[in-house]
């Protein structure tokens, strides 16, 4: 498939040897969105370290746009185009957020002018210091920063978890938003299912390392009978 952007065969992988993820596969198109969803604990996050290449990956492969980065060392999957917002949003806190933006900035669709159009809060805060942002805030800098790397694949790690309804509006608006500008391709670990499914094209559920369901998203969200079994989540 020439238009496959990342592929995960057989892939197994944990941290010493603590196995967390057992046998996942999945293939992600260019411009396509894949939810990963599951309890917590079922290695979600793991999953997104593993492509980044964290993790201790002990058996299958990684292919990113053809390419076996297996056993490619992570810096080199970010300067290929893989852009990861950690699940512990992690900016420079003694950086303003212009300064933040900056010091990540690598040529393409994304400026900082394009940055502030797409979240004016952050315009508003420039000159705020990492530290002085709330924690609404402080996601959209670490969505921004990854975007000023203009990534072809973003890896997102609960980018809504713990912030008010009205943050998590304004910062799916911008996801949203993103996509249509740009058509980056993504990965969404979330626990808001269905914030998560009306935003990507596919999902997959997690269970103790392995993927026990995939389906379009569309299909998955009408689906409340399997959202309550694997993620105990009742649709209103
Ligand atoms: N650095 C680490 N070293 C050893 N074990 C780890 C490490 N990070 C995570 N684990 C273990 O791996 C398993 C999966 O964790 P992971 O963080 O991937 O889950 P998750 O699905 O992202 O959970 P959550 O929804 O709470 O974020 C857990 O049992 C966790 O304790
Ligand atoms: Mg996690």
């Amino acid at each position: 498939m020439p238009d496959t952007l990342l592929s995960l065969q057989g892939v197994r992988a944990g941290y010493g040897d603590a196995v967390v993820l057992s046998d996942i596969s999945f293939d992600l198109a260019d411009k396509g969105s894949l939810a990963v969803l599951g309890r917590n604990g079922v290695g979600k996050s793991t999953l997104l370290l593993t492509i980044m290449g964290f993790t201790r990956m002990t058996r299958g492969t990684i292919h990113w746009r053809g390419e076996d980065i297996t056993r490619l060392a992570p810096y080199k999957r970010a300067r290929a185009g893989i852009g990861w917002v950690a699940q512990e949003r992690e900016i420079f806190p003694s950086l303003t957020v212009a300064e933040n933006l900056t010091v990540t900035a690598r040529p393409g669709h994304w400026t900082i002018e394009r940055i502030y159009d797409l979240l004016p809060r952050l315009k508003e805060r420039r000159g705020n210091k990492g530290n002085q942002l709330s924690g609404g805030e402080q996601q959209m800098l670490a969505l921004a920063r990854a975007l000023m790397t203009n990534p072809q694949l973003l890896l997102l790690d609960e980018p809504f978890e713990g912030l008010a309804p009205i943050i998590v509006e304004e910062l799916t608006a911008a996801i949203r938003k993103m996509l249509t500008e740009q058509g980056t391709a993504f990965v969404l670990v979330e626990q808001h299912a269905e914030i998560a499914l009306s935003l990507t094209k596919d999902a997959i559920v997690l269970e103790r390392g392995n993927v026990v369901h995939r389906a379009p998203s569309a299909e998955l969200i009408k689906d409340e009978a399997t959202l309550e079994r694997l993620i105990g989540l009742k649709v209103s």
